[in-house]
């Protein structure tokens, strides 16, 4: 194999990162478009470092992942209006040495919803740190009705009072009638998988179930909703969408081949399945 000096190296920082299936997601979109780039994993506990590294090699694209979504705000030049309101990233791009600060999260969950009509659905969202905050704002310009539930109350109470929205307690969660539920906590999670945040018996067939879990890609909580006959939507879809959209930042070429989108899916559950042997 020859060496490419004109390769582009992007990067995704976070720590710990042995499971992030970022640089796999890059890497076949690259592939598949023809972009002299790659993406590589930087793992580090010391985020002033991985940003004094970016700055030095001039990276154009980094995806920010767990734990720095919000760290990572004070080394932004400038960002987007979503970031302003998020207050978090999950992107960055560099441009003439600047840090500008994007967060795609919500792109991925407007692509995870593409085909849902939220307007005045109850949906419950489960958690509320920033992954919940994404999901609120997602939800208030969709114009649904937002029902919060989390293990600390107090950060639910915070969420409905910015986006708007009631909050219940996991003890009534059977007593309120529910079109959509959103997981977006990590319960679930790869490797601690086969954990669900609610009863079985809140499920039913005319839901729509979406779990912000993306690995594994049908969790606990999907297959309770299965069970139930319930419509699913699965995490992987919006980490795909979040994904595509720093691409398309990046490159400024829209990326809506559905072969390209089915092909990175099926290469995302391959990799999921060989972690899980
Ligand atoms: P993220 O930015 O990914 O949303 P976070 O800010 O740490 O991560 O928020 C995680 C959310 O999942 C929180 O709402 C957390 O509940 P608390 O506010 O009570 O901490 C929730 N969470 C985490 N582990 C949980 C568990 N085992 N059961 C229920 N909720 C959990």
């Amino acid at each position: 194999m020859s060496l490419d000096i004109n390769r582009k190296a992007n990067r995704v920082i976070g720590y710990p990162l042995i499971h992030s299936q970022s640089p796999l997601l890059h890497n076949t979109v690259y592939e598949g478009m023809g972009i002299n780039a790659m993406m590589i994993a930087n793992a580090h506990s010391e985020l002033s470092a991985l940003i004094q590294s970016i700055k030095t090699l001039s990276i154009e694209l980094t995806a920010v992942t767990m734990p720095f979504k919000e760290l990572v705000l004070q080394y932004l030049d400038d960002c987007s209006s979503e970031v302003k309101i998020l207050k978090t990233a999950n992107t960055i791009i560099q441009r003439d040495g600047q840090l500008y600060g994007y967060n795609t999260d919500v792109d991925g969950i407007a692509f995870a919803f593409s085909s849902v009509d939220l307007h005045e659905k109850r949906v419950l969202v489960i958690g509320a740190g920033g992954a919940a905050r994404a999901m609120g704002y997602f939800l208030k310009i969709s114009k649904a009705k937002i029902i919060w539930m989390n293990r600390t109350p107090n950060k639910a109470m915070a969420l409905a009072d910015e986006f708007g929205g009631e909050v219940i307690f996991y003890d009534n969660v059977s007593d309120v009638g529910l079109d959509i539920i959103i997981n977006t906590t990590p319960v679930g999670l790869y490797p601690n998988g086969g954990q669900s945040p609610l009863p079985h018996y809140v499920f039913n067939e005319k839901q729509i179930v979406f779990d912000m879990v993306y690995n594994p890609a049908i969790t606990a909580l999907l297959k309770q909703a299965q069970k139930a006959q319930a419509k699913i939507i699965s995490g992987l879809d919006m980490f795909i969408g979040q994904g595509v959209k720093q691409i398309e930042l990046l490159t400024g070429r829209k990326i809506d081949d559905p072969l390209l989108i089915n092909e990175l899916k099926k290469i995302l559950l391959q990799h999921q399945r060989g972690l899980c042997l």
